[in-house]
């Protein structure tokens, strides 16, 4: 399964293409399986249709578990560490976290939950988080994790939409200086939510909480004697394995769906091969559970090859802006996977609280989730890896559950803003707007893919034709990622981001219209867009052009901007608040009524050199408003 060379690199690469049916089914061999499959794969991205190892029947977790367990049953599978570095660390096993996942599959069973049944989970960075994952996949109930951070809206939205039984939650949790209370935005959810029967609740931060009776149920007494021994449920390889949602161009979160074998097995190869991870070396991902990389590279991906990975509950800068380094030094942790925004924002407080870390036991470090800039990468190149440690981009999305284009660590020579190459069995095809291929090197067009791999989207939960809509008809028989990329004279791929309506905010996906809706919420709003522009440590920023009612003449500019960001806090959450608001008394909009966000798109990145031709629009005197309004 591993490539160790750059020569194997292509030659798998080959492989995987001339017949993908044969290379995967080579993969997949190394799993466990209760029964093989019939036929390797079945698709058309008309419908779409997407279908790995048809037929087969396995559980993930005896893949996690039973699979390894003669090997690994000592072996430390999550070294949690607390926000508080005076709380002590836990070194959880193997044998240990089978025993509390087969618990806690039987308190969910106990509750009534069954194969297909899903289970909405809404936590703190806490092992449990895990735990919870793990245990619905056991008995083949589908698991929809809730970042921690959206507001009880988002919550119940997703909820609703998933129809969930129960909510798996906690007191609330610990980020930095702050204590979330996650009860409380429960209890405001669940209001809307007549499908959730039971909650079970975590004691984390032991505030005081309302327990509604008969609904609400406390994990420390719901797992008191209950048998640590569960039997995994047989599944088919194409029965669901998990919801996620994830912003998209129109207004609603959508639920992605991964199905079980596929997501499997592609995770597991891709991360021991992109980050050429053995057993024993230490692997820190500090991405959230609630985002798909936590899904994937901090729970999946590294539980399935029988790593040791650390989850931490705080935030990078909290309490000191060491607190990464601290926890590598401490852990002698060799692999290092973050986000861009991250270190830009580590990068901001110089290099001072670098100076008291070794850092000497790193090997390869990883970003994920936007564009590098190319100053980011060398800081994190030089101080953070010593020169010595190799750098994975890795680009791919919820959609594609797991890393599409990525160096391979110490092997694939890397080039700084360079996602270089595609892994083993990805297809990508780079088109001009019309959807003709841009053959050759050197060219620059929307990224799609052109054939399936194993853990790609099967379809949008309760809504296949949004799937259909959304990823496979812009360009016929193509996916479309929706991100902008350029193929260099190498064949190296640079993503250039989106180029849809998606925005990134520190490597969050919120969409244009997600935000628009919530600030329209607002009593006093007549209409807003909301665009993108560079930041210098998101990535990313929100730039919300607002119209009030009354074209604003009544209102008070300060007070009202902090009220609209209060009314975005509400409804999405505090990730999506707008860091800039513009009050204008009308949007430019072409004849038929459509915003040119284009044009506010060049004002907000501060470019008005070029805002194209403008007489054509309903209200060009708008356009000469905004400019004054934003400084020009
Ligand atoms: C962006 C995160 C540049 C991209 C795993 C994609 C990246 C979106 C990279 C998916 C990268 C992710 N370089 N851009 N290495 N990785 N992106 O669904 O725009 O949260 O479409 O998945 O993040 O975000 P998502």
């Amino acid at each position: 399964m591993r490539i160790d060379s750059l020569t194997t690199y292509f030659q798998e690469y080959e492989k995987s293409i001339n017949s993908p049916e044969k290379f995967w089914e080579n993969i997949a061999e190394n799993f466990y399986w209760r029964k093989k499959w019939s036929k390797v794969l079945e698709w058309n991205f008309d419908e779409p249709k997407i279908k790995w190892f048809l037929d087969a029947k396995l559980n993930i977790t005896e893949n996690i578990f039973e699979r390894n367990l003669d090997k690994l049953a000592q072996q430390t599978a999550i070294i949690w560490e607390s926000n508080n570095p005076n709380e002590s660390s836990k070194h959880i096993s193997y044998q240990q976290l089978f025993s509390e996942v087969s618990q806690f599959a039987n308190v969910l069973k106990n509750q009534g939950v069954k194969k297909g049944d899903r289970v909405a989970i809404y936590m703190p960075m806490v092992p449990e988080a895990v735990v919870a994952m793990l245990a619905c996949a056991r008995i083949g109930a589908i698991h929809s994790v809730v970042f921690g951070g959206f507001s009880a809206q988002s919550l119940s939205d997703r909820i609703i939409d998933a129809e969930a039984k129960i909510l798996i939650t906690a007191d609330g949790g610990f980020r930095g200086s702050k204590t979330i209370n996650l009860k409380n935005i429960v209890d405001e959810a669940l209001e809307k939510c007549p499908s959730i029967e039971k909650c079970i609740v975590l004691e984390r931060t032991k505030k005081s909480i309302q327990m509604k009776n008969g609904r609400d149920i406390w994990w420390h007494q719901a797992i008191e004697n209950i048998s640590i021994h569960c039997e995994a449920e047989e599944m088919d390889s194409e029965d669901m394995l998990f919801i996620l949602y994830t912003s998209g161009s129109t207004g609603k979160p959508k639920g992605v769906v991964h199905t079980i074998a596929g997501y499997m097995v592609y995770t597991q190869y891709t991360f021991e091969n992109v980050f050429q991870y053995n057993r024993g070396d230490i692997y820190f991902c500090t991405a959230d559970v609630g985002w798909i990389t936590g899904h994937s590279y901090m729970v999946y991906a590294p539980l399935l090859a029988g790593g040791t990975m650390v989850m931490f509950e705080g935030v990078p800068n909290y309490p000191h802006s060491g607190r990464f380094w601290e926890i590598i030094d401490k852990n002698k942790v060799t692999h290092f996977y973050t986000a861009p925004t991250a270190i830009r924002s580590l990068m901001a407080n110089g290099l001072e609280p670098i100076k008291p870390y070794q850092l000497t036991t790193l090997k390869v470090l990883g970003t994920v989730g936007e564009p590098i800039n190319a100053e980011a990468w060398h800081w994190y190149h030089t101080y953070i890896g010593k020169e010595k440690c190799p750098i994975v981009d890795t680009w791919w999305q919820t959609e594609t559950g797991g890393i599409m284009i990525s160096p391979l660590a110490g092997i694939t020579p890397t080039k700084p803003t360079f996602a270089t190459l595609p892994l083993p069995g990805v297809q990508l095809m780079i088109v001009d707007s019309e959807g003709n291929e841009l053959k050759g090197n050197a060219v620059e067009g929307n990224l799609c893919i052109k054939f399936p791999f194993p853990s790609m989207i099967r379809t949008t939960y309760g809504n296949h034709e949004r799937c259909k809509q959304t990823y496979f008809s812009t360009y016929k028989n193509l996916y479309f990622t929706g991100d902008g990329a350029k193929r260099d004279e190498d064949g190296y791929y640079r993503i250039l981001g989106r180029v849809d309506d998606v925005i990134n905010v520190s490597g969050h996906r919120l969409g244009t219209a997600e935000v628009e809706n919530a600030i329209n919420e607002h009593p006093l709003v007549n209409e807003s867009a909301v665009v993108a522009y560079p930041h210098d440590i998101k990535g990313q920023g929100i730039y919300a052009f607002v119209v009030l009612e009354n074209e604003g003449k009544t209102h008070e500019i300060t007070a009202m901007k902090a009220s609209i960001l209060e009314t975005v806090n509400k409804i999405i959450g505090a990730i999506a608040k707008p860091d800039k608001i513009l009050f204008c008394s009308g949007l430019p909009k072409t004849r038929s009524g459509k915003i040119m966000r284009r044009i506010l798109r060049k004002i907000a990145e501060g470019d008005i050199s070029n805002l194209g031709d403008i007489t054509t629009l309903l209200n060009p005197e708008i356009v000469e408003e905004i400019k004054k309004e934003a400084g020009f």
